[in-house]
């Protein structure tokens, strides 16, 4: 019934997790079946039968109180020590950065590379993730690794796990977090560590290469701006993209103003400047993740879905 155990500690955990479980079943089990038995053993059978006075049982109240002790004790130690090796990271842990924004994940590695919604990690080796909030409180949560932990503004956080086999498993944010909640979802890459050495390699190039228009797409697609964002004109947390390019822009504060160039780039950058009438300013702001050169591809993208 768990999902699949995916990392070192996983196993751990689920041993304890089932440990309770199995010996909350089995008290439940006999508890139950004891008191209907002795209800039914003891019941009043006639008017005139007196019950004997029974003050006490030393023997009775002594084991009916070392059991349980003795079982809370294990389940203490057990957790606590899992506990302790779940929040100290090895010293030679490999460290990510991670970033929770309204609604989606972005990861910055060491070489200055910035994935975003995709967690790219290498198997048998101990990663550390150091995680913000760059607005409310959201939380980090990959089931096949067992680790879960807040998200939280103005303060660093931080989980770290060594997954066993190469894969994908699914990120998931367990705290609400407003609209798109349910669609702050990422996932992990598990790569063998030459795999992981070439994707840090190469990953740095978003398309460089790409006409601006195609380069755009991906990184339209790249970025999480579709979770919000469609290109056939419905609906959803934010204004379509389709038809936008050259179209007056009603704002919130009763102005318009043109869907061109600036006004695209601005909204990237700082985009609760100008808010479209009619939606929430809950877009992050992209200043540190795009650059100009993705922005103007980002233009080019747009302006072909009329
Ligand atoms: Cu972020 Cu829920």
């Amino acid at each position: 019934m768990l999902p699949p155990a995916k990392s070192t500690l996983a196993g751990e955990t689920d041993a304890l997790f089932t440990f309770i479980n199995v010996s909350s079943f089995i008290f439940i089990l006999s508890i139950t079946t004891a008191m209907l038995y002795f209800a039914w053993r003891f019941r009043r059978k006639s008017d005139d039968e007196v019950t004997p006075v029974i003050s006490h049982n030393n023997l009775l109240e002594i084991t009916w109180s070392v059991i349980p002790l003795i079982l809370v004790i294990i389940v203490f130690s057990w957790g606590y020590t899992t506990y302790m090796k779940k929040i100290s990271p090895p010293s030679d842990a490999y460290e990510i950065r991670v970033v929770g924004k309204s609604w989606l994940w972005e990861f910055h590695y060491a070489n200055g590379n910035v994935s975003i919604n995709e967690l790219h990690v290498p198997a048998d080796r101990p990663v550390k993730l150091v995680m913000s909030s760059e607005d409310v409180i959201h939380s980090f949560y990959v089931p096949d690794f067992r680790v879960k932990k807040d998200v939280l503004p103005n303060r660093y956080s931080s989980v770290w796990f060594e997954a066993t086999e190469e894969g994908e498993s699914t990120i998931y944010c367990t705290e609400y977090c407003g609209t798109a909640h349910s669609d702050m979802l990422a996932t992990v890459f598990v790569h063998s560590q030459d795999d992981f050495a070439d994707w840090l390699e190469t990953s740095g190039d978003s398309g460089e290469d790409l006409p601006p228009e195609e380069r755009g797409e991906v990184l339209v697609e790249q970025n999480a701006c579709l979770t919000c964002h469609s290109t056939d004109g419905s609906s959803l947390t934010g204004p379509t993209f389709q038809g936008s390019w050259g179209s007056e822009v009603s704002l919130e504060n009763g102005e318009t103003v043109e869907f061109d160039e600036n006004y695209v780039r601005e909204s990237i950058l700082e985009p609760n400047a100008k808010v479209h009438e009619g939606y929430q300013p809950v877009m992050p702001a992209y200043a540190g993740t795009l650059d100009d050169r993705e922005i103007d591809a980002i233009i080019e993208y747009i302006k072909t879905l009329d």
